[in-house]
């Protein structure tokens, strides 16, 4: 990966087509956030349902202006404060933003990607770049560029910056006037913004329960076999199983295959590996299922359990 693939890239995304490059997050699959045919290129590929909008990525503080009307001190300090890196916060759109972005809301989530690759393309197209995971709607989320090929091998261009770091997706934010309100939990949690930033924001925590973020289905993240939590620890696994476990110690039930997240039931680490892990399950044709260990729901935990809860829904409901 050099310079070359960057210039074919922006390329690619000036031409209209569709980049997936890395964060430090996952994946993403990017056009340029100005062209609405570009952009419903991306729903298209992905099989995205319409009414889920389009997190925009940037490589520069002046661009918070020119998506949004409502840069206020807040939201600059904000930004100030955690960009570079994995928060998405929600603004009132500006009309240079187009409505397939935004699936016709009034807001459109912004954030600037802490990787060099995905900072570069953005500067060397000189566009925002709208980016959603680069997934099949509803499946794992790509952790590497080989997860891109194996569900969108009709993307124009891959940029293979190897394993991303964090793992899982942004924290989402929405901020009206002091308010904070958390629409998906991801590495920056509600207390980190607030001892970055004491006393300036009110926070909420989606209390109605309500979809805020419309993309946040009950079933997400989902690997193509069955997935179970591994509960009580039991000892009797269902045939041809395959378990991943966040921790070293402890004995091991029968099964066809384990994949350990971390040494120690470190959570950064189990967060960078989750996808990583069910992706191996899945592409392993000797495993028919797969079971998975729940964590502690704080801190990064909120995070891991939001992602691990959905991606089994869709298998422990019918079960
Ligand atoms: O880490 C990430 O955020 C990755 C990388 C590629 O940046 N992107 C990502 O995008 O996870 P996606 O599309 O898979 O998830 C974006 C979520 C969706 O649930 C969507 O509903 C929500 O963000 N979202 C986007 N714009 C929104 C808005 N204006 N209001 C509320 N929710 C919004
Ligand atoms: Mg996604």
């Amino acid at each position: 990966m050099g310079n070359k693939d960057i210039q074919t890239a922006a390329g690619i995304i000036n031409n209209g087509g569709l980049v997936a490059f890395p964060t430090e997050t996952v994946y993403g699959l990017g056009a340029n956030a100005l062209n609405p045919i570009a952009v419903a290129k991306i729903f298209a590929l992905k099989e995205r349902p319409s009414f889920d909008p389009l997190i925009v990525h940037i490589a520069s503080f002046d661009d918070i202006k020119l998506l949004s009307n409502q840069p206020t001190d807040l939201v600059l300090k904000l930004a100030d404060k955690f960009w570079p890196g994995p928060l998405t916060i929600v603004l009132q759109k500006s009309s240079i933003v187009p409505d397939i972005v935004t699936s016709g809301l009034p807001t459109v989530g912004i954030r600037m990607p802490d990787n060099e690759i995905a900072l570069n393309l953005i500067r060397t197209s000189k566009c925002p770049i709208a980016a959603p995971s680069a997934n099949k709607f509803g499946n794992l989320s790509p952790v590497s560029a080989s997860h891109v090929k194996k569900q969108l091998p009709g993307v124009d261009f891959i940029l293979d910056g190897g394993r991303t770091e964090i793992g899982i997706e942004s924290t989402i934010v929405s901020i009206v006037g002091n308010t904070c309100t958390l629409l998906r939990p991801g590495k920056i949690t509600l207390d980190d913004i607030n001892d970055a930033l004491p006393g300036i924001f009110v926070f909420e925590t989606n209390k109605s329960g309500k979809l805020i973020a419309p993309g946040l289905l009950k079933s997400h993240y989902s690997p193509s076999k069955p997935l179970y939590l591994y509960k009580d620890h039991q000892t009797q696994l269902p045939e041809q199983s395959g378990l991943i476990l966040h921790c070293l110690n402890g004995r091991i039930p029968d099964c066809k295959k384990v994949i350990y997240t971390s040494n120690n039931n470190y959570l950064p680490e189990i967060a960078a590996n989750l996808f990583s892990s069910l992706h191996a399950m899945e592409d392993d044709e000797q495993i028919k299922q797969i079971l998975i260990e729940p964590v502690i729901e704080s801190g990064l935990g909120l995070a891991i359990m939001d992602r691990i809860k959905k991606a089994v829904f869709k298998y422990e409901s019918i079960k």
